[in-house]
């Protein structure tokens, strides 16, 4: 086992990560490599500032309205969320007081979904005003009536979500683009929410009519491995929700991220228990100020995308020796948070929403730090452990490398892939082999 530096593990994880890349011959933020369908002149929909997308100042209506509202239904469990507006209220009204009254007494008690979604699944109605009328259309059917014809980009991209279906804003392999009679879509839907999570990739045909007919699909299946961060001692299993499969992700990571805290905490405590040096002690307690950003920073792109962040649960473990620290911090430090650091490196360079890219810049620096800070905690503890327990640390931390290198080859959803710029089972086994080759 070589011990690197904290400089050298910031040369050499974005080293492992752009000879990784070369080796697939792929680059910037385009992972994607091959995808059995063919996305040749879709254009991606933009996000909002808010991160979805702005459907109401881009329809193209065939009636002219004053305003539009997709306002959330609040009584289905899901999240209230923020009402997408557009135009003037009663603008041409001839009553305006009584029009505004009108608008403001809507209180949707049942819509309809944008999107697919597992469990998390916000509802809304459509409030359409024109002159002094107000409509409060609930379902996809209704909303799809106002739409059609289908004669503009978001249109299309409005009725593929009314009909179920996902269309990432920002991301690669998703999209639009004019045909000759109507437009495809780039769109995905779960197909099985659970063990593995799956989803499908549709190149959908919509009609000018608002018809919509699948002209490929290729599924998509992933794991739930996310590998960002040190896993504390105790941390109950808990499964994150989201809007799809992206949010629900986000979520997870966002969860463990908050849950490092925790793992920093009682390595400080426990370290200082056993009269480590200053220079570790504070290194602990500056990474644990980092996870708690990472939280915050990771949770808000989850909520964007849909995602509800479960709190993370640690249950009280007692005491430990210096061989059990020593263990842990091989396994969940010196494997699993490097690697972290690393496909957080990754993901900074081929992450298609820029959000994700930008904040992956700054975790995996502070990863990093991270990680170098578990070489230096096993640089200090296994010296002081006898000979067989130094057999035994090295043992697991060999054991979890391999288990890496072994679950880098499962497959992963193609909307994280594009989305999250999580590396593919191709890339993953890459990164993980090239890994185990630097530090193992
Ligand atoms: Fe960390
Ligand atoms: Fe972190």
């Amino acid at each position: 086992m070589s011990l690197p530096s904290s400089r050298r593990l910031t040369q050499l994880l974005p080293s492992i990560v752009a000879a990784s890349a070369t080796a697939l011959g792929v680059s910037g933020c385009d992972s994607d490599g091959s995808t059995p369908i063919d996305t040749t002149g879709f254009e991606p929909v933009a996000c909002s500032a808010e991160g979805g997308i702005d459907f109401l100042n881009q329809l193209v209506l065939p009636v002219p309205v004053d305003y539009l509202e997709l306002r959330p239904v609040a009584s289905n469990g899901g999240p209230e969320g923020d009402a997408q507006k557009a135009g003037d209220p009663c603008a041409t009204a001839t009553d305006l007081q009584a029009c505004l009254a009108a608008i403001d007494a809507v209180t949707p008690q049942e819509g309809f979904r944008l999107g697919d979604c597992v469990d998390f699944c916000p509802e809304y109605a459509l409030i359409v005003n024109a002159g002094d009328a107000v409509d409060v259309l609930t379902t996809p059917e209704d909303a799809r009536s106002r739409v059609v014809p289908v004669d503009g980009p978001i249109d299309a991209v409005f009725v593929v979500e009314l009909a179920g279906y996902t269309v990432t804003c920002d991301a690669e392999a998703r999209g639009v683009k004019e045909v000759n009679d109507g437009y495809e879509v780039l769109a995905s839907r779960i197909t099985s929410a659970c063990d593995p999570v799956e989803t499908t990739l549709y190149r959908l045909h919509v009609a000018s009519t608002g018809e919509i007919t699948e002209l490929e699909s290729a599924v998509e299946s992933s794991d739930e491995g996310s590998c960002i961060g040190r896993r504390p001692v105790g941390l109950v299993p808990a499964r994150a929700r989201g809007r799809n499969v992206v949010a629900a992700h986000l979520a997870d990571v966002a969860r463990l991220e908050a849950a490092s805290v925790f793992a920093f905490d009682r390595l400080e405590a426990e370290l200082r228990e056993h009269g480590a040096p200053t220079r570790l002690l504070r290194a602990a307690r500056r990474a644990r100020a980092d996870e708690i950003r990472h939280a915050a920073v990771v949770g808000a792109l989850a909520r964007r995308y849909g995602g509800a962040v479960p709190r993370p649960v640690v249950e009280a473990s007692p005491a430990r020796d210096l061989e059990s620290i020593a263990k842990e911090n091989a396994v969940e430090g010196c494997v699993r948070e490097a690697y972290g650091a690393l496909v957080g490196t990754w993901q900074s360079r081929f992450a298609g929403d820029r959000r994700v890219r930008a904040a992956m810049r700054t975790i995996a620096r502070d990863e990093t730090r991270h990680a170098a800070l578990s070489f230096a905690v096993a640089a200090w503890v296994e010296p002081r452990l006898g000979r067989a327990a130094q057999r035994r640390v090295a043992e697991a931390r060999r054991d979890e490398l391999a288990l890496l290198v072994h679950s880098a080859a499962r497959p992963v959803s193609r909307a994280l892939v594009s989305a999250v710029g999580l590396p593919d089972a191709r890339a993953a086994t890459e990164l993980a082999r090239r890994f185990a080759d630097a530090v193992g």
